[in-house]
């Protein structure tokens, strides 16, 4: 007998099907199969063949490889009994159902199990969201679950994950598909810059913008574990789980974090898209969901812990005169947090700095029509802090761990300190009119221990009862803590502490494999960046900031005439396009030179667009080549328009029609020759806006 189920979504179909009791396999997962397709028969032929040196069937590869099958690749559970005794689980089919979400229950009653497997797809997003619950009718100890494992398709060469480190987040690595194991485990207890969980498998000749490819996501902020395998018989495994023995407590249920898959026809774009959209419209809830994303000022970069009311005052005159809407006061403002030593946990406004409290500088904030938005790190705690000098207990890992940025992180599973943080945190944001928390995590976790996850979590969910018009930044160093989890929570996500807009345009463009505009903080920095010491022209700045939410990270008393005005016009550009522009599809352009980094911001109806060709160094051949665009209706007429064409070098000396005028053209040959830009300097930023006619 076989058991068969299918998942439909209009772009995709997932097909499991099952030999009698056994767990299901993913026999097929791709482009949508005609309804008429006979599933037995489809599990018939997915079959193997068997050969010598093989066993004489060959072990399923099911949504959790069990090694009691013969499965010769890492199983998808790992537990042992409190007596240490390792459990070696043997799934039967207990119960399915399929309303909406697809679930499938199997028990192993001899070690009194029971699995879990569900699977929610889509239509409008087209993401599939998977998950694996263990259950067990006594307390046992887990070493790994994985959500359902997905086959990794044999029609390509390479996958792609996500590395990176502190101002340089969001790397592709590239790693060629080879009998073995690609493992990537994040042992850090968050997220990370080094370890964001996501993976793209391209098939074959996928682009940006064409082939197919199929692409994970796994909604975690503890650390994760992926593992894809390739098998001896070539077989291809991709499994995903909370980082191995992260719990540490016996216990009668775990589960697995969502996982996010999506597979495309149309290149990496296709699963960008499916990411983006679901995670702006399916994950984040928004306290006001079709309100603008309000224009930044935060003043980290301008005074760090140096807070002086007068002076805040003034920077805040200047940003609010500059187009800014809402004022995040950075860290500095409690405790006696003069410096990064000291004062961590010790949440109460500072009298030295702010004798009357923050009220003096919210009202000015607000007077000048601004919001205003408070920096927090609620993980994290000084030794020298009156919390740590009281409560030395409340500390995760050893007394003689070693420090993160002089600082510790708190135990997150004591419902003592998640109290003591709710109640700090909650009393500010009842006293003061506050619409916003930039929710900071600045180093790494001792161990890995997902109670410290789930804490945070909680601590967030209860904050956000109470608060529901609070929105949330996700922070931890610039991009450590960017996940769908904390994203459930959260409404904005501080991409990277670099403001140096030459690495944020690569960043950027990295992280719109999975981030929409709409989450991601992008800020106009310095003139002479603080942490590249790089030396960036302001419109490039500007343009470079414009690509996603909006804002301004400088001391704007060090901004010359000149530079006021190119920011006061480029932030008025962007309030002006910001409402479809929050809404739209950003797409990875395929550009054939490699010093521009390009994509087109589509909107949702498909009748406008604006494209971004950033200039990353110089080309090696002398002009531009021509840049394709994407998605567009190939019979309809586009006009197109170089909207800042006038900050074109004397140097480019030709006549370029773009230069002078807009042009008229259709989407056939917008995507197959693409548009001819005027020569430019590097670190430039070319803008086209698209409407079609
Ligand atoms: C690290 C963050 O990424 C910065 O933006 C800033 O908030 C500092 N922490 C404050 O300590």
């Amino acid at each position: 007998m076989t058991r068969t189920y299918r998942i439909d979504d209009g772009r995709q179909t997932l097909v499991l099907a099952a030999r009698n009791d056994r767990l299901p396999e993913v026999v097929y997962w791709g482009a949508c199969l005609p309804l008429a397709e006979d599933l037995d028969t489809l599990h018939a032929a997915h079959a193997i063949d068997v050969t010598g040196g093989m066993l004489d069937e060959n072990p399923d590869l099911s949504v959790c490889p069990e090694a009691t099958r013969s499965f010769p690749g890492q199983p998808g559970l790992i537990l042992r009994d409190t007596d240490g005794t390792p459990l070696l689980p043997k799934f039967c089919f207990t119960s399915g159902s399929q309303n909406g979400t697809l679930v499938l229950t199997y028990t192993d009653a001899p070690n009194g199990l029971t699995l879990t497997v569900t699977f929610a797809s889509d239509p409008d997003t087209h993401v599939i969201t998977c998950q694996t619950t263990l259950d067990a009718t006594r307390p046992v100890h887990l070493h790994w679950l994985a959500a359902p494992v997905l086959p990794g398709p044999q029609q390509s060469d390479e996958m792609i994950d996500v590395s990176g480190r502190w101002c340089g987040e969001f790397q592709l690595s590239r790693t060629a598909w080879a009998p073995g194991m690609r493992y990537r485990e994040n042992r850090t207890g968050r997220t990370g810059h080094e370890h964001f969980p996501g993976l793209i498998v391209p098939c074959r000749g996928a682009t940006n913008t064409r082939g197919e490819a199929y692409a994970f996501h796994y909604g975690w902020s503890g650390g994760h574990r992926m593992i894809a395998e390739e098998l001896q018989d070539g077989r291809r495994q991709i499994q995903w789980g909370h980082a191995a023995r992260m719990e540490t407590e016996a216990s009668t249920q775990f589960k697995t974090a969502p996982l996010y898959i999506a597979y495309s026809d149309r290149g990496l774009n296709g699963c960008a898209v499916a990411f983006q959209r679901h995670l702006r419209d399916r994950i984040v809830t928004w306290p006001k969901p079709d309100a603008p994303r309000p224009v930044h000022y935060n003043c980290w970069e301008a005074v760090y812990f140096d807070h002086k009311l007068p002076v805040l005052k003034d920077i805040a005159d200047r940003a609010a005169k500059l187009g800014a809407e809402r004022f995040v006061l950075d860290d500095g403002w409690f405790g006696q947090r003069d410096d990064d030593t000291r004062s961590l946990s010790d949440w109460t406004v500072d009298p030295r700095k702010y004798p009357d409290g923050l009220h003096p500088l919210i009202d000015h904030v607000h007077g000048l029509g601004m919001t205003f938005g408070l920096w927090f790190e609620p993980e994290m705690i000084n030794e020298d802090s009156d919390i740590h000098r009281a409560h030395p207990d409340w500390v995760l890992g050893s007394e003689d761990q070693t420090l993160g940025r002089q600082q510790k992180a708190l135990n997150m599973a004591l419902p003592a300190v998640r109290d003591y943080l709710y109640d700090r945190m909650s009393a500010i944001l009842r006293d003061h009119d506050i619409d916003y928390i930039k929710w900071d995590h600045n180093r790494v976790l001792p161990m890995p221990d997902a109670a410290q996850t789930r804490g945070s979590y909680a601590l967030i969910d209860r904050l956000r009862t109470e608060f529901p018009q609070v929105e949330i930044e996700s922070c931890a160093s610039g991009g450590g803590r960017i996940d769908f989890g904390i994203l459930q929570r959260t409404q904005r996500v501080w991409l990277s502490d670099s403001n140096d807009a030459l690495e944020r345009l690569r960043i950027q463009h990295d992280a719109a494999l999975f981030l929409p505009l709409s989450v991601t903080g992008s800020h106009v920095g310095p003139r002479v960046c603080h942490t590249s010491g790089r030396t960036l022209d302001i419109s490039f700045r500007a343009w470079v900031a414009a690509q996603r939410h909006m804002g301004f990270e400088m001391d704007p008393r060090e901004l010359s005439e000149h530079e006021a005005t190119v920011l006061s016009e480029v932030t008025s550009w962007w309030k002006h396009h910001r409402d479809w522009m929050q809404r739209a599809d950003i797409l990875r352009l395929d550009s054939a030179d490699p010093a521009v980094i390009a994509e087109q911001q589509l909107a949702r109806e498909k009748d406008r667009f604006v494209v971004f060709a950033g200039k990353a160094a110089t080309s090696g051949q002398i002009v531009p080549r021509p840049l394709r665009l994407t998605e567009l209706d190939p019979d309809a007429t586009y006009r197109v328009r170089l909207i800042n064409r006038d900050s074109a070098s004397h140097l480019s000396r030709g006549t370029p029609i773009l230069k002078s005028d807009a042009i008229k053209m259709t989407g056939t040959y917008l995507m197959q020759h693409g548009v001819t830009l005027p020569w430019s300097f590097p670190e430039r930023m070319w803008v086209l806006e698209g409407e079609r006619l």
